[in-house]
């Protein structure tokens, strides 16, 4: 599995080119309605005027053949004429696609590229308020639509979510719930939450749209941030779950691709209480399979599939942010999810100043305290985390996170016979491998020579 500073995301480079990309006044056309001055309609195959599949049809041809003349894949000319031969077939309900592609007008790419536009069109048409302008990107489990929302005429950003989860009524309840506590937060860093819905088949999210990047794009880009930008970005996510974590709503999916910088240069939190209404399971399942990227930045406690996650999840996953803005890595890189997942759940991470030496010992100290595998061990709470923060970005110790050096000792040796106590941690997803029973020979011994250690050092010292 490939770490993801080194992949540009598959859907980035899948962006449609969007003749009307630009915004429209409210009251020009909407978007799956217009079949484009002159167009003919495609017809759907000799069914029944008036039934519901022969409109479907109908409607996707119109929009499909719009489509194909406005991008410059074909004139209206060759495009009726492939209506024609649709209409004029001796077998009714050839599919213009088809047609499209057999006269090399298209070819099979650009049709997959097409259809997904004509979904967001045909879904868009039965969002009402709303004109779908173009397609923003796609994660693992939606995909997000640019769009104009006509009463109050401005842009917005649509994510729907796909048809699998209309029958789904726990899934549904959880998402309007969420949606609607997430319209109740309001934050300059958070991604503003306007409306949650069901039009036809598709659950929608309306909210804020943010013309920029996101922090993934950037790590992508510089391959790494600096400690200062680094830490000034994570401060105003650590501002936006503060907020968030004070009315009790918990993000669940921090991740980089997620914290998104608008033009203006403001960090907003995207997808704020939309991660809640998927099971963690279910959304790490989704991202394996698509391989969109893995739960580089799970808690450990969501990968046990605990169901009371607090705020430290979340502090959590903003650690493994910081230390992949930091270092251009993400913490933990495995063959597949349940690897990575293994490794939130018990090795410790290579420390960040081993791998990008400026970086100042205060930063590491608050990377570790966040990342701190038993969720006690973290900060308790933004405000703490945040104090540190600033500290760091004074250039001061901070204080929360800082051990001293026989602290430090201590904590260690509490680790790791802590460790040993503990039954092995099982990961919720894969509980296919059982715990190595040399790993607990080692550890004792370990723990044994510490503790020697610690008493030889000690004996030193007094004398
Ligand atoms: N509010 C928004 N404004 C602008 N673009 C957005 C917004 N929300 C999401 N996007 C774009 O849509 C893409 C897909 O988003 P999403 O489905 O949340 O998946 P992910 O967060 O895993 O990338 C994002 O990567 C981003 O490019
Ligand atoms: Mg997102």
């Amino acid at each position: 599995m490939t770490p993801p500073s080194n992949t540009p995301d598959p859907g980035d480079s899948d962006k449609l080119r969007m003749p009307d990309d630009e915004p429209r006044r409210a009251g020009t056309a909407t978007s799956g309605g217009t079949s484009g001055a002159g167009m003919p309609s495609p017809v759907s195959g000799g069914s029944k005027a008036g039934s519901k599949a022969a409109r479907t049809t109908q409607d996707t041809d119109t929009i499909l053949a719009r489509l194909v003349v406005e991008q410059g894949f074909a004139t209206m000319e060759e495009v009726q004429e492939c209506i024609r031969k649709q209409r004029d077939a001796a077998e009714p309900g050839g599919s213009l696609a088809q047609l499209l592609v057999n006269s090399d007008f298209i070819t099979k790419r650009q049709l997959d590229r097409l259809r997904a536009q004509v979904e967001a069109e045909r879904s868009g048409q039965h969002i009402p308020g709303y004109t779908i302008l173009g397609k923003l990107g796609a994660g693992a489990m939606a995909t997000v639509f640019k769009a104009r929302q006509m009463s109050l005429d401005r842009l917005v950003a649509i994510k729907i979510l796909p048809r699998k989860y209309s029958s789904d009524p726990q899934f549904i309840e959880r998402f309007n719930a969420e949606g609607r506590s997430a319209a109740q937060l309001n934050h300059p860093n958070i991604v503003q939450a306007y409306d949650v819905g069901k039009a036809g088949e598709f659950h929608y999210f309306v909210m804020e749209y943010v013309e920029g990047s996101s922090v993934y794009e950037e790590i992508v880009r510089k391959k790494r941030y600096t400690e200062k930008e680094a830490v000034e970005t994570i401060i105003q996510v650590a501002e936006a779950l503060d907020h968030a974590h004070t009315k009790g709503l918990i993000h669940r999916d921090v991740k980089p691709k997620n914290i998104m910088i608008s033009k203006e240069g403001v960090v907003k939190l995207a997808d704020m209480g939309l991660a809640r209404a998927i099971t963690d399971r279910e959304a790490a399942e989704a991202e394996a399979g698509k391989a969109f990227g893995t739960p580089y930045y799970i808690s450990p406690e969501q990968v046990r599939g605990e169901v009371d996650v607090g705020p430290q999840a979340d502090i959590y996953a903003l650690g493994c942010t910081l230390y992949h803005m930091v270092t251009g890595k993400v913490p933990f890189e495995g063959k597949d999810p349940s690897e990575v997942m293994r490794k939130h759940l018990k090795t410790p991470p290579v420390a960040p100043d081993a791998i990008n030496a400026k970086l100042t010992s205060g930063v590491c100290e608050v990377i570790e305290k966040m990342m701190a595998k038993r969720r006690a061990d973290r900060y308790q709470n933004c405000a703490d985390m945040l104090s540190d923060l600033h500290s760091v970005l004074k250039g001061e110790t901070p204080a929360i996170a800082h051990k001293p050096i026989a602290g430090a000792a201590q904590e260690a040796i509490s680790e790791v016979l802590m460790e040993v106590e503990s039954r092995p941690a099982e990961i919720a997803i894969d509980k296919t491998r059982a715990p190595s029973p040399f790993s607990h020979v080692a550890v004792q011994f370990v723990v044994i020579m510490l503790i020697i250690s610690v008493i030889l050092n000690f004996v030193l010292l007094v004398l």
